[in-house]
């Protein structure tokens, strides 16, 4: 447990004691997201990406950033920052304790996107573990918050270094790690290597996140058990399946299996979550924004691709709310009329 930090160390112990977090996903966890995650029984979140930079420098940026982290009773809430400047790094931490809606300050160190990686930040901080290690330091130093990070394996196969990195960062006052188990050229092709989370779990002494490749409850529970993790992150599998998070808990720490969502819920949850990003961000770029995410739920059902279509090209809530509509009638009568028949 790190110098600074506000809790002792067997409370961060309790922080992620056999957790299933909603992965860090700029982009993805929205505010609207967040709330479809927390509606359906999610209990701790990762931010998307907050800059260092605008934190500190732009009082609008800021606010934008601070308002979009979750609020809920019972929520853990980590607040992912990124840069490399430590000092820059410590303030934007303190700008967010300050705001209280926080509970850890999470550090990327995985991010392979060229515009953060030729700041030398995210991913490029792996590269450099010294600076990494200051980075952390500066922050631990900064806050009374627990101060985490998320990284990946290395830069490419010849230079694997999450063990290290994870080590001195962890001497720098990190009060845990998470690991997606892949290079920075890897992106997300190939699979997660989860060998390498048993062998940074068998290397430090603080908690280990798990992240990559968790794709249901099943696999969750296989992870916990290959890698010795202890708590894990589902990112990918989540979009389109907010009650994920949760289901995987369920089963890992009670024993309880839950089916997926059926195509009634994916419908319901795809309607939900449009009204609640229309509200935040009015209706014309809301409907727009949301012609990703109202994909990821309808993926994989009959006729999805002709209606994805159909929705990129519509404008307007209402418009939208009814392609929905249509698309889960045509369901019910393809999928629920042989059951009827089978009671009857
Ligand atoms: C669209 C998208 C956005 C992501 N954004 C972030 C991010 O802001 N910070 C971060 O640390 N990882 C980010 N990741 C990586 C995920 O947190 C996670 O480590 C990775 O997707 C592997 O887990 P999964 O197989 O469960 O998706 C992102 C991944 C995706 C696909």
């Amino acid at each position: 447990m790190g110098v600074g930090s506000g809790l002792a160390e067997k409370d961060v112990k309790e922080l992620f004691d056999r957790r299933v977090i909603m992965a860090p996903m700029a982009g993805v966890n929205t505010r609207a997201f967040c709330r479809m995650l927390i509606d359906n029984g999610c209990d701790f979140i990762y931010s998307g990406l907050l800059t260092s930079h605008g934190l500190v420098y732009s009082s609008n940026k800021t606010e934008d950033m601070i308002d979009s982290l979750p609020e809920a009773e019972n929520l853990d809430v980590a607040a992912q920052i990124f840069g490399a400047t430590p000092d820059i790094m410590a303030e934007a931490a303190r700008i967010i304790e300050d705001t209280g809606k926080a509970d850890i300050i999470d550090i990327n160190m995985g991010c392979p996107v060229p515009k953060v990686v030729k700041t030398r930040a995210g991913v490029r901080l792996m590269q450099n573990p010294e600076l990494a290690a200051s980075v952390v330091a500066a922050v631990v130093k900064a806050v009374r918050l627990p101060v985490t990070v998320k990284m990946r394996s290395g830069w490419d196969s010849r230079s694997i270094n999450c063990v290290e990195v994870a080590r001195m960062c962890a001497d720098a006052g990190a009060a845990a790690v998470a690991l997606h188990p892949r290079t920075r050229v890897q992106r997300f092709g190939g699979c997660a290597d989860w060998t390498l989370i048993a062998k940074l779990k068998a290397a430090v002494d603080v908690p280990v996140i798990a992240s990559g490749d968790v794709a249901d409850p099943e696999s969750a529970a296989r992870c916990f058990r290959e890698t010795g993790c202890d708590s894990l992150m589902i990112g990918r599998a989540s979009m389109g399946d907010p009650g994920l998070p949760a289901r995987a808990r369920r089963l890992v720490r009670d024993g309880v299996p839950a089916p997926p969502p059926d195509f009634r819920k994916r419908l319901s949850d795809a309607r939900r979550h449009l009204e609640l990003h229309v509200a935040d961000v009015g209706e014309e770029k809301g409907v727009r924004e949301m012609r990703g995410p109202l994909a990821w739920y309808i993926k994989g059902l009959y006729g999805a691709a002709a209606v994805r279509v159909k929705i990129n090209t519509t404008t307007g809530l209402e418009k939208v709310n009814s392609l929905l509509a249509a698309f889960e009638k045509r369901l019910a009568d393809r999928y629920e009329s042989d059951s009827e028949d089978d009671t009857n």
